[in-house]
């Protein structure tokens, strides 16, 4: 755990990442170790905002001299709210994770981080996205503009039919791992409940894929069938260096920024 504090006590910093809980966040790990490794003399800490109160607190930060934060759950959308100018992808997303507190800027790192880390399994993938909360429209967003073919099931239907009707998606009745990438984005892992997959039907190079960080059930299951695993972890470094390089202009090195958060 990281010491995250509240907004109105905010030490004098530079870079944050802001949420409700903040505590468990492992980003300001992860940039600080990038900034020893390039020698910058930046802080990044926790900062924890109830609902309700993101734009009066990203007001506060940047009178304290913040330049940028980043956000997380459940903030994302008020932070968008605040921006004056979300670009296009944060725009086509609905959602922010990447603040500009000196100009109002905002962008989305979330979808371009992870098609950084799928890009290794080759191109035109056959993708099953699991869920259709905010996670999954990030990556229904970007996946079929980047030549993937995408189907998507959800518990509740009809929202999986919302996001394919918005992004061009086949909608699948039971969750499937015959495809080349299965990408659990369902918060399954976090209560007492499994998902039902028929991890038989999966072809020898299917990766599973899950946007939590951590051994949870849905990859132990897949690497019990021989199936390749990926968790949260590059997902994170991945949307962090992004959002680093947005802030900075400097490409930070990913392989320190990974080992911080082990
Ligand atoms: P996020 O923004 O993090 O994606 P969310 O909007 O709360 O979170 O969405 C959570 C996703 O997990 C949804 O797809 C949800 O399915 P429903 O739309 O049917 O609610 C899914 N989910 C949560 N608990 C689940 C469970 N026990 N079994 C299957 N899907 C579950």
């Amino acid at each position: 755990m990281n010491e995250a504090c509240e907004w109105r006590d905010a030490p004098a910093a530079d870079f944050a990442v802001i949420g409700d809980p903040v505590s468990h966040s492992r980003s300001p790990r992860m940039h600080t170790a990038a900034y020893e490794a390039l020698g910058l003399p930046y802080r990044y800490v926790a900062v924890r905002i109830p609902a309700g109160e993101v734009g009066e607190a990203l007001d506060h930060l940047a009178s304290l001299g913040y330049r940028g934060v980043n956000v997380t759950v459940p903030h994302k959308a008020e932070a968008m709210a605040w921006a004056r100018h979300p670009d296009a992808l944060a725009v086509r997303i609905g959602v922010a994770n990447t603040i500009d507190l000196t100009d109002g800027r905002a962008t989305n790192t979330d979808a371009p981080g992870f098609l950084d880390t799928i890009s290794e399994f080759g191109e035109a993938l056959d993708i099953v996205i699991l869920g259709a909360g905010g996670t999954a429209r990030a990556l229904a967003a970007v996946l079929p503009a980047n030549g993937h073919r995408v189907r998507i099931w959800n518990r509740t239907r009809e929202r999986a039919q919302e996001l394919a009707a918005e992004f061009d998606l086949l909608v699948i009745d039971e969750p499937t791992a015959a495809a080349a990438l299965v990408v659990n984005t369902t918060s399954v892992g976090l209560q007492n409940a499994r998902l039902e997959i028929d991890w038989a039907t999966a072809r020898p190079a299917t990766v599973a894929y899950d946007m939590v960080y951590g051994h949870t059930q849905f990859l132990g299951e897949a690497h019990e069938h021989g199936l390749r695993t990926v968790d949260g972890k590059p997902q994170l470094v991945a949307q962090g260096a992004r959002s680093f390089a947005w802030w900075l202009g400097i490409e930070p090195p990913r392989d320190v920024m990974m080992e911080a958060i082990l």
